[in-house]
């Protein structure tokens, strides 16, 4: 089997890419990746060793690029990971949110359609069913949860999320998606709440935290998300949505003390700053669906995998300076300057 994986070279590409290779020895994958800022080749550094991979730059919404591969290496399945992925940024500029999330999804299943691919999965996300109330915690998104957005970047997804699901029913495209919760753990890029809070705390440099630190994240441990794209690409039903959660709710503050706490700094380093525009309040995912049906459920408990998490960066100071200081652009030039 011949796996495509887009924005392997991000955070939950390049955890899936490892989980794959290991997993599923037999299979051969082909990671396209346009190594944004948010790409880093080095992650996939040990990958690369192994003959059954292979690396591509290019940008999923290059339709040339993209049917040539397709037409080049007759994949079975595509995962799309590739995406433009922080709120934040969707704020600032929209744009590119629309044409990777939205144009490029449409090229990758313009392509899907053309070379029989048999079957095509959108990663997508929780934040397509818009926020709940903080004050009715029996409240969850299920599948059937109606789609309403907050920011550029969920309506980027849930616009892509239609796309596929109307290339299901007009063009018959093998399509599974999967809508999960706030992933963690090794290779998140430092932008994001859980690796900011712990470099920063490391560094000692001021904690900020949006509005009042009340919203809340359901967050999963990113193998745990892995597994549950492995299991849906196997035996998912085409057509179908799942969601997928780790039953793990807690406060941005909650989250940003556990980490204080694990490396013993002071609540001091906490500052309050203004508040994300639109800031969905809360997510919580009903996983009933894929548990039921693929027998799917999350395994890993946040206190094991946030230990694991901080362990990791502890480990893996390298990695995350090179984000840092802004060297990992140079790894692709070194790796494949001479290729
Ligand atoms: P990320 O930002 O860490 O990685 C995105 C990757 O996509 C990068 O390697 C980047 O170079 C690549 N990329 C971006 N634009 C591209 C383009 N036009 N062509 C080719 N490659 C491109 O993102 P992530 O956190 O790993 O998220 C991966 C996917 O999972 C996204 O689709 C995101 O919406 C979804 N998701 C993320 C989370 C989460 O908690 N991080 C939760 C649910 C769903
Ligand atoms: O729910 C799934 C989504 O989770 C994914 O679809 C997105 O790609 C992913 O980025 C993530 O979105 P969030 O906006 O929830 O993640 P982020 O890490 O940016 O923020 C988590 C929470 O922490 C959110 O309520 C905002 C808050 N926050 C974030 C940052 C970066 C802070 O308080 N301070 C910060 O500096």
């Amino acid at each position: 089997m011949k796996v495509l994986v887009t924005g392997g070279a991000g955070f939950i590409g390049s955890n899936f890419i490892y989980y794959m290779l290991k997993k599923h020895p037999e299979y051969e994958l082909v990671c396209l990746d346009a190594l944004t800022y948010a790409g880093n080749l080095s992650t996939l550094k040990d990958a690369l060793q192994n003959p059954k991979f292979k690396f591509v730059k290019g940008d999923i919404t290059d339709r040339t690029l993209v049917f040539d591969l397709f037409k080049q290496e007759n994949f079975d399945v595509v995962v799309n990971f590739a995406a433009e992925s922080h709120v934040d940024r969707s704020i600032e500029n929209p744009e590119v949110f629309l044409k990777t999330n939205i144009l490029g999804t449409q090229v990758l299943m313009d392509a899907s359609l053309k070379y029989n691919v048999k079957r095509y999965h959108q990663i997508s996300t929780d934040e397509v069913y818009g926020d709940l109330p903080l004050d009715k915690p029996e409240l969850m998104f299920t599948e059937t949860t109606p789609i309403h957005t907050s920011s550029p970047y969920s309506a980027s997804k849930a616009s892509a999320d239609l796309l596929c699901l109307a290339y299901y029913r007009t063009f018959g495209l093998p399509v599974t998606i999967s809508r999960c919760s706030n992933n963690y753990g090794p290779y998140h890029f430092p932008e994001k709440l859980i690796p900011l809070m712990i470099i920063n705390a490391l560094a000692e440099k001021s904690l900020p935290v949006y509005g009042k630190g009340e919203n809340v994240r359901d967050w999963l441990y990113v193998e745990d998300h892995c597994k549950a794209i492995d299991v849906i690409i196997h035996k998912g039903k085409v057509g179908e949505v799942y969601n997928v959660g780790g039953h793990n709710e807690k406060k941005n503050i909650e989250i940003v003390k556990i980490i204080i706490d694990r490396l013993g700094k002071s609540e001091d380093l906490i500052t309050y700053v203004t508040d994300r525009k639109g800031h969905d309040l809360r997510y919580a995912i009903d996983p009933t669906k894929i548990t039921n049906e693929l027998g799917w459920y999350p395994e890993t408990k946040f206190e094991d995998g946030i230990e694991k998490t901080i362990k990791w960066y502890l480990e893996n100071k390298p990695w995350w300076q090179e984000i840092v200081s802004g060297e990992y652009k140079n790894y692709y030039e070194k790796m494949y300057s001479d290729r």
